[in-house]
């Protein structure tokens, strides 16, 4: 039963720290929870000293007696301490079975549960296991809040400006019938952002349909797109209906627009001026109710100024355009998608992998990503999968360490640097939350706020929050 609420795989990183001066019992209790990672001690010294160390997931907190009302106000002193040094720390609070109100009080104070005396190995059991369940569920929800925190559509990571304002444009677009086109090198995420378009719109339960112009050869781009009636050629067995047919109602994301032959280009634009469609063949439009996104990588001014693409489609395509940025312009951008699909990808192969080395992430922030996402995607991708450690290094990422430049040796500017670094680092992955960022620091608030002005770094431009709801501002 009490396996049940734990594989036993995860139970073995779970670190317990055991609080009891009876020794006898003391080596009981290591006994019964040998699976776990457990540390003991007797004193409330070096309690207090381990959990600072070791932010245990739960103690197991022998309160003793109630018969001495000083020690027992000793006893709910030093649970309060506990809960001071480690906020997440769930408490047991074990006492005699004649001292009710001392278990009562305890979890008064924030004891996760409590425990009677005599000791039964089973049931204890079940008590810790709970507490870890619990621990481990409120570590799910933060990493679920973090993640949620760190984007800037639904499902789209980011935290720079630059990225920020394309999904505020995109949200701003998307319930409109505008059709837009999107801009951008390969990689950055255009089709992402074409189907965020259409997630938002009020055709989101209708067909979104993508269609790649530069995958289809000229010849079959035609009938795929507009379809054809029976005995248009030879082949034209039956009458088909094309792509824009289907899609009716819905979204039609027209991929690397620029590879559009010069003839469908015609065609096109009667499509969006008329919003109808005539099959190969056919003689009659038939009337089309759709939303167009178009894409691609190309300039498209100098495929207009070549005669390549027409300047009246593009007119009509561009009604509202979005540039989306090289991954290299993302201001703290790299970093945060890099460790959002480290743990995307550990769990996708059931890897042990949990984060990046110190190199890696100088690589990650040094290297210009031509690529864009994609790239840094598949770089993650191979790396989870090759990494011999816990961590990826820059070279499992196939990329060079830059090391430290030249400057560096300045060590007051290198520890400056590396305040910064960290601070901003710290704020990404807390989504500007200021409780958070101050506690991956380990700093308090107070000290992260003169951190954030003498670096000059604005707190706002990482999120949205600044302070979670159960630790308001001081
Ligand atoms: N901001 C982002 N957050 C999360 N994932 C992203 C983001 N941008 C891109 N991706 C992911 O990166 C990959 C490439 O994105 P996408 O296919 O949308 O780019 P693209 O601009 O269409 O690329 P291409 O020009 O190569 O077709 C996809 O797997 C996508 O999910
Ligand atoms: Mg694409």
């Amino acid at each position: 039963m009490a396996q049940e609420l734990l594989p036993s795989a995860q139970m073995q990183r779970r670190k317990l720290l055991i609080l009891e001066n009876d020794r006898g019992l003391r080596q009981e209790l290591e006994q019964i929870f040998s699976d776990l990672d457990v540390t003991s001690t007797e004193t409330s010294e070096e309690a207090l000293v381990l959990v600072r160390r070791l932010e245990p997931d739960v103690v197991l907190f022998d309160l003793g007696a109630a018969r001495e009302p000083e020690l027992a106000q000793q006893s709910l002193g030093l649970l309060r301490q506990i809960l001071n040094l480690s906020p997440d720390t769930k408490i047991i609070a074990m006492t005699e079975h004649d001292a009710r109100e001392l278990a009562v009080a305890a979890v008064g104070l924030g004891a996760t549960d409590f425990y009677h005396k005599p000791l039964d190995g089973g049931v204890l059991s079940i008590v810790v296991r709970r507490a870890f369940r619990i621990r481990e569920l409120e570590e799910e929800n933060w990493r679920l809040r973090e993640r949620t925190g760190s984007m800037a559509l639904d499902g789209i990571i980011g935290v720079s400006d630059s990225m920020r304002a394309v999904c505020r444009a995109i949200e701003k677009v998307a319930p409109t019938n505008a059709t837009v086109l999107l801009l951008g090198d390969s990689g950055t995420g255009k089709e992402l952002l074409a189907r965020a378009v259409h997630r938002l719109s009020g055709r989101s339960h209708l067909q979104f349909v993508a269609i790649n112009c530069a995958a289809i050869p000229d010849n079959l781009l035609e009938s795929e797109l507009f379809g054809y009636e029976k005995g248009a050629f030879t082949g034209a067995a039956k009458t088909t209906p094309g792509k824009l047919e289907a899609a009716n109602g819905g979204t039609v994301f027209l991929d690397e627009i620029g590879e559009m032959p010069a003839s469908l280009q015609a065609k096109m634009l009667r499509v969006l001026q008329d919003r109808t469609v005539e099959r190969i063949g056919g003689r009659t439009p038939i009337p089309l109710d759709l939303r167009i996104v178009c894409a691609t990588n190309r300039k498209l001014d100098k495929l207009i100024g070549t005669g390549e693409f027409r300047d009246d489609l593009f007119y009509r395509i561009s009604e509202v355009a979005i540039r989306i940025p090289p991954l290299r312009e993302r201001q703290g951008d790299s970093l945060l998608l890099a460790q959002v699909l480290v743990q995307e990808m550990a769990e996708r192969f059931g890897r042990p992998t949990r984060g990046l080395a110190p190199d890696a992430i100088r690589a990650i922030q040094a290297h210009g990503w031509p690529g864009n996402v994609r790239e840094l995607e598949n770089r993650i991708k191979g790396a989870v999968i090759m990494a011999e450690g816990s961590v990826v290094m820059a070279s499992d990422l196939g990329l060079e360490d830059p090391g430290d430049d030249p400057e560096y040796l300045n060590l007051r500017v290198a520890r400056q640097r590396a305040e910064a670094q960290a601070v901003r680092q710290s704020l990404a992955v807390a989504g500007g939350n200021l409780s958070r960022a101050a506690k991956l620091l380990g700093v308090t608030r107070p000290t992260l706020y003169d951190l954030l002005a003498k670096n000059q770094i604005d707190a706002t431009q990482f999120g949205r929050a600044t302070n979670t709801p159960e630790e308001p501002e001081a």
